[in-house]
């Protein structure tokens, strides 16, 4: 059987780059899945806690983060949701794996160092000052939590976007690394080694600068659509969105960036529209860049409205009972703690500390 692990952090309503990178496969392996298949979705709180955040912020974010996984069609009674600060055996097992984590290995990784701005061939070792007063041990470490969570469950499937791809890798050097020095025989592995479930729209770029990811922590609001937007608000996002003054429509990522990620936009969110994104260019090949804007709109806002609507019932419902998404997500946080344990236990026996 399966056990498919991912996470999100909450830092907002998501937006489309999590609905396609990540959140739509989440829901498309849910409803595939066997009868013996596990399933676990976490709102990773101690990841989002690497940069500074503020604590009503954070409850409220949970909340909506709650309710976001709920109105896309995660179920609770398929799917085990939770917070990941509920569940203590994520930082127990991070503290085990950091114990045999290289620093060198992960003062490589290219996440952490965009969040910190460092450019990209700084060394986050460098002991300069401003350097020092940046950095915290926990972004720093951010990696080995996030191996601990996939790591804790047995998961053998992980679905992500990506920007995740080289925090799998390393999840699997540890697992590996972690069964060469603990597992009583190479055919008997303590932890499982995952893979990556990379979703066809693994990279949706912003609106307004089209050669980055389209990220919650972009200043500019309309780099991004939530899925909760209105109709209203995602018109006037992609009508702002950056293209070229090329004319007519064509695919190329990589001289038409912004074109090319409002044809991809347009075409994952709606798969009936073409057979593929290159092939909508073409159909569309003399159509008007406004023309295009107001079709991509148009798809986006038919296939997520449902989404919105769920939303809003789901928030509704908290109004009416408050307390009521805290208590769902507690109920997700008592079954996966008992999985964890498991791993947790057979773990601490290997290491002689049980
Ligand atoms: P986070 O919260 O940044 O993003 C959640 C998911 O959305 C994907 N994603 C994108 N996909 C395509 N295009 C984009 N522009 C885009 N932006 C975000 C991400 O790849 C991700 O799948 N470290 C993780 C959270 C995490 C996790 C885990 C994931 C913690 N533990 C264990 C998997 C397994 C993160 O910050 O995701």
């Amino acid at each position: 059987p399966k056990v498919v692990f991912s996470g999100i952090q909450p830092t907002g309503v998501p937006h489309l780059g999590n609905y396609l990178g990540a959140l739509r496969q989440w829901r498309k392996l849910q409803d595939e899945a066997a009868p013996d298949d596990t399933l676990l979705y976490s709102i990773v709180d101690l990841h989002a806690i690497t940069i500074k955040q503020d604590p009503s912020q954070l409850r409220q974010w949970r909340k909506e983060m709650l309710a976001s996984l709920y109105a896309m069609g995660l179920n609770p009674d398929r799917a085990v949701i939770f917070c990941q600060s509920a569940v203590p055996q994520h930082a127990e097992l991070m503290w085990i794996l950091s114990c045999n984590a290289s620093m060198g290995y992960l003062s490589r990784m290219t996440q952490w160092k965009s969040k910190l701005a460092l450019p990209s061939n700084a060394n986050p070792l460098d002991p300069s000052p401003a350097n020092k007063a940046a950095l915290k041990l926990g972004l720093f470490s951010y990696p080995v939590l996030q191996a601990a969570d996939i790591l804790l469950y047995g998961t053998t499937h992980v679905p992500v976007g990506e920007d995740q791809a080289q925090h799998l890798e390393f999840t699997r050097d540890i697992a590996n690394g972690f069964n060469h020095l603990f597992a009583p025989s190479p055919s008997a592995p303590l932890l499982v080694s995952p893979q990556t479930i990379l979703s066809p729209a693994k990279r949706v770029m912003s609106l307004t600068e089209p050669t980055k990811k389209m990220s919650k922590s972009a200043p500019d609001p309309r780099s991004r659509i939530l899925i909760t937007d209105s109709k209203e608000e995602i018109t006037k996002k992609i009508k702002t969105a950056l293209t070229d003054s090329t004319r007519g429509i064509s695919y190329d990522r990589e001289s038409r960036p912004g074109v090319s990620n409002l044809l991809d936009i347009m075409y994952y969110m709606d798969e009936s529209v073409a057979s593929s994104p290159e092939a909508l260019a073409v159909e569309m090949k003399d159509v008007s860049l406004k023309a295009l804007k107001e079709k991509v709109a148009e798809t986006i806002e038919n296939s997520i409205k449902d989404v919105r609507e769920k939303y809003e019932a789901v928030m509704n419902e908290e109004d009416k009972h408050d307390g009521y998404l805290a208590k769902e997500a507690e109920e997700g946080a008592t079954r996966a703690s008992k999985l964890a344990s498991l791993t947790v236990i057979k773990v601490k026996e290997a290491m002689g500390m049980i």
